[in-house]
């Protein structure tokens, strides 16, 4: 696959600092090895260090040059934890609470990266989303002018004519249950910027509801036409068009009859779904019918990158994740 190749090829010369909160996780221990042994990225892997090594041992991995930090002992759980109360302090934060949150490695890993000791973060092999979010989401926050962080699915269907050589970005997959009108036009927008900065594509973004261009009356109708309206002000400069059923987003003989002057519609490569409940569903469906490959969800609109996995994910997804949060990484300060 190209754009994995590309990617992992860019990771390389950014050595990007990746910290791993579940760090004695067989799978994550196992992509650390190839990672660290195809020079992609420098790892930090959370946890009590004698049972991090015990369990590389068990799994038979070599994890030399993996940086071992224990969020219970580690000699700046003080000074995070005065970054905390600072970060929290209308919401009554004290430092005792933070020092307590600070066992956890999915709210160490965060302040790791706030203070600059780290670069990106990937987690969620064992933890759910929800848990790897909220500390997020808490400490590390929306990058300025994006209120709202969500999933895109990098999509590569087997037919080159659809979306980019065959790669679409599906959005939003994996956070937001049911955004609002501003919400969603963020989305498409954040959506966007990821289209164009990992996968390298000119992003023609459709705004999908079950009507196109006011062939149906109703308020979810009204919710998306309203959010391309904003995406518009949002960005000038990105071709979006909606509300758009998929098929005239997708397919250019019902583009031409549906949405004849869409600079959108019959070529999109940004499928940009009404709410949580479509977008997850349609992944899949996607996924598993037409056998895609389904690399994410890229989480978008953090001040930095930090990438939750599926917990069946497998070794392979925890090594690509790791080089498209490098990638991300490095296209924060572009
Ligand atoms: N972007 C930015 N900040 C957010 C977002 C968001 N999308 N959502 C919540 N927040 C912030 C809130 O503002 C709040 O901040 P504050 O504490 O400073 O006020 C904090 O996060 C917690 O907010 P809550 O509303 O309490 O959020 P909660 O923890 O209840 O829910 C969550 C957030 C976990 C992401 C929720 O929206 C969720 O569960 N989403 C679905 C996730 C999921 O299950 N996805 C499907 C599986 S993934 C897959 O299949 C690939």
């Amino acid at each position: 696959m190209k754009l994995l190749e590309r990617v992992i090829k860019n990771a390389q010369s950014y050595q990007k600092r990746i910290v791993l909160p579940e760090g004695n996780e067989p799978r994550t221990l196992r992509a650390t090895e190839i990672i660290l042994n195809e020079n992609i990225a420098r790892i930090i892997l959370l946890g009590n260090p004698v049972e991090i090594m015990q369990a590389a041992e068990e799994c038979g991995v070599n994890i030399k040059g993996a940086v071992l930090v224990d969020p219970k002992t580690d000699e700046r759980r003080s000074h995070y934890a005065d970054l905390m109360v600072e970060i929290r302090k209308s919401k009554g934060l004290t430092k005792e609470e933070a020092l307590e949150m600070l066992n956890d490695p999915l709210v160490f890993a965060p302040m790791m990266i706030k203070n600059g000791d780290a670069d990106g973060e990937i987690a969620g092999a064992i933890n759910a989303t929800g848990d790897v979010l909220r500390p997020a989401f808490q400490f590390v926050k929306t990058l300025p002018g994006v209120s709202v962080v969500s999933g895109a699915f990098l999509m590569f269907v087997n037919d080159p004519h659809f979306g980019h050589d065959g790669i679409l970005v599906f959005a939003d997959c994996a956070v937001m249950p049911d955004p609002d009108e501003r919400q969603l036009a963020e989305i498409a927008i954040t959506t966007a910027k990821t289209a164009k900065s990992i996968v390298g594509m000119e992003p023609r973004v459709a705004m999908l509801s079950f009507s196109t261009k006011g062939s149906a009356q109703h308020e979810r109708v009204s919710k998306v036409e309203n959010a391309t309206r904003i995406a518009k002000e949002l960005d000038s400069t990105v071709k979006i068009d909606g509300e758009l059923q998929l098929d005239a987003a997708l397919i250019p003989e019902v583009a031409k009859l549906k949405a004849p002057d869409s600079e959108v519609a019959g070529r999109a490569n940004v499928l940009v779904f009404p709410g949580l409940e479509a977008a997850n569903i349609g992944y899949k469906l996607v996924q598993r019918l037409a056998k895609a490959e389904a690399i994410g969800p890229v989480l978008q609109g953090m001040a930095a990158p930090i990438n939750d996995l599926s917990r069946g994910c497998s070794v392979s997804d925890i090594v690509n994740m790791a080089a498209i949060t490098s990638n991300q990484a490095a296209a924060l300060f572009e």
